[in-house]
């Protein structure tokens, strides 16, 4: 089963392009310029009603929600709210306007999402989930829904999936953004970068040997810091919670301009921080952040765009993505940390199929 490879996690992250391919297929319009979805039981009608969305999830779940609120609100200029679904079932928030939720969840059994499915039902607001297993509790419940496609996922730290929510909530975005007002070109646009998801991640695998040498360096830590902003600020925390639940170094993710608010505190030559430093507005400011780091003697790993250059001997690692669309820049961004994760705690000598104290789905309270 596991064709070669030494965990079902390597094989995951590997199976990512294969994965990405189903989760699209058969998701867009003739004209190639929107993305459109049987199962939301929404005519175009009510979907034009609706003013703003409620993403509820946890985990993994809850960084693919955070990603999905910053596409859809970027490109479809409609006001997304993200909870935890542990959090919504108790909080009472107050909600006005004729919002959408959207439950995320691989498994479709994680309690906590499952109750605060139930919860804003009984609110009356119509629930759809964004699911991998067909037939699931939350499935079954929900008022209708988009399911991934990307096939059981057995490693108990979530990979191929969290990728496929993140293409299915840049889907939704673009769903939405067409009902209101984007382009048709821009459209086009964005329908070919989404098909080139699949190929790009593919080119940002081939960096794998490149990355496992940098985890061997970097698995005699205890602690480190992921650091992204806009739509990667949620991959930076996925990179922490993945490097945390299976190597068991302490990790955290914040936005790269955040750290100068406490958390640099922390950083000294025994704490690592991994950036995300895209080519894009925001460059120059990660920059600045890597250089506060580096005058303090922290270890800096840079994620760039392959073509661009970082300040000389700023970095001590470089790892690069090919430059992409922004609808597919968080998918592209996740594959380093995913295979540095992976290959750290592999140096670490940990379960990284089992996690010790985790289960691949949670089922109590
Ligand atoms: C992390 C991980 C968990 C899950 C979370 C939600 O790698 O797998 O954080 O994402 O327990 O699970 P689902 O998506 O099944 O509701």
């Amino acid at each position: 089963e596991l064709n070669g490879y030494a965990h079902f996690m390597e094989k995951e992250i590997f199976e990512q392009p294969a994965a990405l391919e189903n989760s699209m297929r058969g998701r867009f319009s003739e004209d190639g310029s929107t993305a459109k979805f049987g199962g939301l039981n929404l005519g175009p009608v009510d979907f034009r009603q609706i003013d703003r969305f409620a993403f509820l999830g946890c985990g993994t779940a809850w960084h693919s929600c955070l990603v999905a609120e910053h596409l859809i609100e970027r490109f479809a200029r409609v006001p997304v709210e993200v909870d935890y679904a542990s959090e919504f079932r108790y909080r009472n928030a107050p909600l006005s306007g004729n919002p959408l939720f959207f439950v995320m969840s691989q498994s479709g059994e994680t309690i906590d999402t499952l109750g605060a499915l139930r919860e804003a039902q009984r609110k009356g607001y119509k629930v759809l989930a964004i699911n991998n297993t067909v037939g699931s509790t939350i499935a079954r419940e929900a008022d209708g829904g988009i399911y991934q496609h990307v096939g059981p996922e057995i490693g108990v730290a979530s990979t191929k999936a969290f990728t496929s929510q993140l293409l299915i909530g840049a889907m939704l975005a673009l769903h939405v953004a067409r009902m209101r007002d984007m382009s048709f070109a821009d459209g086009v646009e964005y329908v070919n970068a989404l098909k080139s998801a699949p190929n790009l991640v593919r080119k940002a695998l081939e960096q794998a040997g490149h990355i496992k040498a940098i985890a061997q360096r970097l698995a005699k830590y205890n602690d480190m810091l992921f650091l992204g902003r806009l739509s990667l600020f949620p991959i930076a925390l996925e990179g922490a919670l993945k490097l945390k639940e299976i190597s068991y170094i302490h990790a955290e993710g914040y936005p790269a301009a955040e750290m100068k608010h406490g958390p640099i505190a922390l950083i000294n030559e025994l704490c690592p921080s991994v950036f995300f430093a895209p080519k894009g507005e925001i460059f120059n400011k990660v920059v600045s952040s890597m250089q506060e780091v580096k005058a303090r003697k922290g270890p800096v790993i840079a994620i760039i765009t392959e073509g661009c250059e970082l300040p000389e001997g700023l970095a001590d690692e470089v790892i690069t993505i090919p430059d992409c669309h922004e609808a597919v820049l968080p998918i592209v961004a996740t594959i380093p940390v995913q295979l540095l994760s992976y290959y750290i705690a592999v140096a670490r000598d940990c379960d990284v199929d089992k996690p010790r104290n985790l289960a691949k789905s949670v089922t109590v309270e």
